[in-house]
């Protein structure tokens, strides 16, 4: 089988290292971390022929590229633009959620003529606050907040259309949930669904959850104590919402990534996501036992295999290493961390530049994964590699996977 992955980041490395197991790959417009297991070309997918196309960030899909290639009778794995919507916008998300009796957070939106009763309600509730803006922000549109005074600041902000390149002007204001988070990602045909193992991801900044929401400096998986069947993950969240898709006419096809938030009243969607986590992917896809590019293809077709996969029979854990210097700094290391055991380095934000690695921007540049028999190995491969790889202005977070390696290790 060919396959064409639409991408360039850690996730599509992920992706394409799983598929090329069992098809021929290409990737668009992929990176030099790819190339080393794939064809890369700058070919636009649309010019390009196979017999599947595995489309990876969420802006082409909600651009419509799923929609396109499928009039052209291709075989795509990826929702069309009215479905890639759950991620477009936060607002029709919630107001779908609602319809297909989903639970979630309680939540009011507010368009840009309506500053004024922002502000009202947050100033008649008490905090924390936590404010989204409505379109696409690379995961960084959300403000969580303990000071009305800032929530209010961030609600003005965000209507004016001044913030994430203008990702949208209108908010989301939702009552605060607590508890762990968890992201399961599942492979739809439109009408049923797989699920894949569950994975944690860490999105802020900063060691202990600190600092401000990135895309995620790191995952593992799987997450000890969590059982997605005995919480009916699927049931409550995966198929309902499928249900009520379908019944708009929309024929979802492709990954329905679940945010959860494991409230002490049972679980709770923070968010959906219209394609493969990054970096959730590389701790699931890569570790997933038989043919990972069939698996797809059945989905894409409507008529999902679920036999076609196992769950991994180990652990893994994703460390980003991200860079807060300009793009172009020149990277060292990633050969000797690839060739330790376990380990695989995925490429989110690099290319090549005269022979050298060099970062094609600031922000994550490497999702480093180690796997092991345990977290607590898989953790001590990732970090070992980590320790191998220098970047301008490179930093990381120390506290991956700790407490769930130290949990299973009976540490603590
Ligand atoms: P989102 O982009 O919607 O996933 O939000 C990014 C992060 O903000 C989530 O992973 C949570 O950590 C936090 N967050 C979002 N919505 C809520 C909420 N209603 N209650 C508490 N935390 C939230
Ligand atoms: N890791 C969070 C995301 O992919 O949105």
């Amino acid at each position: 089988m060919k396959v064409v992955v639409v991408g360039s980041g850690a996730r599509e490395h992920a992706l394409t290292h799983a598929l090329a197991r069992t098809a021929d790959v290409v990737c668009t417009p992929g990176s030099p971390g790819i190339a080393a297991v794939a064809t890369c070309t700058d070919d636009d997918p649309e010019k390009l022929d196979a017999d599947l196309f595995v489309i990876g960030p969420e802006a082409p899909l909600v651009d419509g590229l799923a929609d396109r290639l499928r009039a052209q009778g291709k075989r795509v794995f990826g929702p069309g633009a009215r479905g890639a919507l759950l991620e477009g916008s936060k607002a029709y998300m919630k107001q779908v959620v609602r319809a297909a009796g989903v639970p979630t957070a309680a939540f009011h939106t507010f368009g840009a003529h309506e500053v004024d009763a922002a502000v009202a309600l947050i100033n008649s509730t008490d905090g924390p606050y936590v404010i989204k803006t409505d379109g696409l922000a690379a995961g960084k549109g959300v403000l969580v907040t303990e000071s009305a005074d800032e929530a209010i600041a961030d609600v003005r902000d965000k209507l004016s259309g001044a913030s994430f390149a203008g990702a949208g002007t209108t908010v989301v204001i939702e009552e605060c949930m607590v508890g762990s988070e968890l992201s399961v990602l599942a492979v739809c045909d439109g009408e049923s669904y797989v699920l894949l193992p569950a994975a944690q991801d860490f999105k802020r900044m900063h060691d202990n959850d600190q600092g401000p929401n990135t895309g995620g400096m790191g995952a593992y998986s799987p997450v000890p104590g969590v059982d997605v069947d005995a919480l009916a993950i699927g049931p409550t969240f995966i198929q309902p919402t499928l249900d009520y898709l379908r019944g708009q006419g929309i024929d979802y096809r492709g990954v329905l990534y679940a945010g959860l938030m494991l409230t002490p009243s049972g679980p709770r969607l923070v968010e959906f996501n219209v394609r493969f986590g990054d970096p959730e992917c590389e701790v699931v896809v890569p570790g997933l036992q038989g043919d990972v590019a069939a698996l797809l293809a059945s989905a894409a077709d409507g008529a999902l295999d679920s036999s076609l996969v196992s769950p991994a029979p180990d652990a893994a854990v994703t460390v980003m290493i991200a860079s807060d210097a300009p793009a172009g700094g020149v990277v060292v290391g990633v050969e000797n961390a690839n060739a330790l055991e376990g380990v695989n380095v995925f490429h989110a934000r690099t290319t090549a530049d005269k022979g050298a690695l060099v970062t094609s921007a600031g922000g994550r540049v490497l999702a480093v994964t180690g796997r092991g028999t345990t977290l607590a190995e898989a953790r001590e491969r990732a970090y070992a590699a980590v320790t191998q790889i220098d970047l301008p202005g490179g930093y990381y977070r120390k506290d991956i996977a700790a407490n769930a390696a130290a949990i299973t290790e009976g540490t603590i």
